[in-house]
């Protein structure tokens, strides 16, 4: 099992005061900054691009981004965030003409490439592109929005997922995203989880290490 990754989603940061405040939760502890791309036609919400991924890189942020593409179509953005200074690019398969295509477009382009599974998405979509994943994103909300609730039935998916990794024998990491709270977080990384998405559960909080310790510890027990 590889290191755990906490990546907090700056969807729930404060947007006016972005820089500061993704170098906050990293100071706090953070590992990943997960960037939720949203584009108000494969998701129902509009949000940031690389402009936004390029003024945090010029702001002295240098931890891996996690860019989350919620976006139709996808190719045309891979090459924009991985110049921007993206560190992951995940992509929703259902929103590409061409899935091995565009992983490949952002392996090319330096960067490690992954697909996000949604609640309802059969992981079939996993076959015959297993050996270009360097991670799988799998959602435990429907994707568009902070602050939801996690599904419980995701879990049992995970687990699904968790042995797909393993009975494959790549080095894929397997990402969590959607609900993800220090009360959840334990049993969420039994099930197979070795990163863990959370914005409201972190940016909601105050004390941003205090939540990040906490989380750490459930996740040592
Ligand atoms: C939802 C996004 C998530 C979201 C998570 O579409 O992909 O990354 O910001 O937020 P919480 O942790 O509040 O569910
Ligand atoms: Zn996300």
């Amino acid at each position: 099992m590889k290191p755990f990754l906490i990546a907090p989603s700056i969807l729930s940061a404060d947007f006016a005061r972005l820089g500061e405040d993704t170098a906050s939760v990293l100071a706090a502890g953070a590992d990943v900054v997960h960037f939720d791309v949203m584009d108000n036609h494969y998701v129902p919400n509009l949000t940031i691009g690389p402009l936004v991924l390029k003024a945090l890189r010029n702001y002295g942020i240098t931890a891996p981004i996690d860019v989350h593409l919620m976006v139709k179509p996808v190719d045309r953005l891979i090459p924009d965030f991985a110049e921007a200074g993206a560190s992951f690019i995940t992509f929703h398969p259902e929103a590409s003409e061409h899935v091995d295509r565009s992983l490949q477009l952002i392996k090319d382009h330096g960067c490690k490439a992954g697909l996000v599974l949604n609640p309802a998405t059969p992981l079939s979509c996993l076959d015959y592109v297993m050996d270009k994943l360097d991670i799988i994103l799998l959602m435990s909300v429907n994707p568009g929005f902070g602050g939801q609730s996690f599904i419980p039935g995701t879990l049992d998916k995970l687990r699904q997922v968790r042995q797909r990794i393993d009975e494959s024998g790549y080095d894929i990491r397997l990402e969590v995203d959607g609900g993800v709270k220090v009360d959840n977080i334990a049993q969420i990384a039994q099930a197979g989880a070795d990163m863990f998405v959370a914005g409201s559960a972190i940016f909601g909080h105050p004390d941003y290490r205090a939540v990040i310790d906490n989380m750490r510890s459930e996740l040592s027990k």
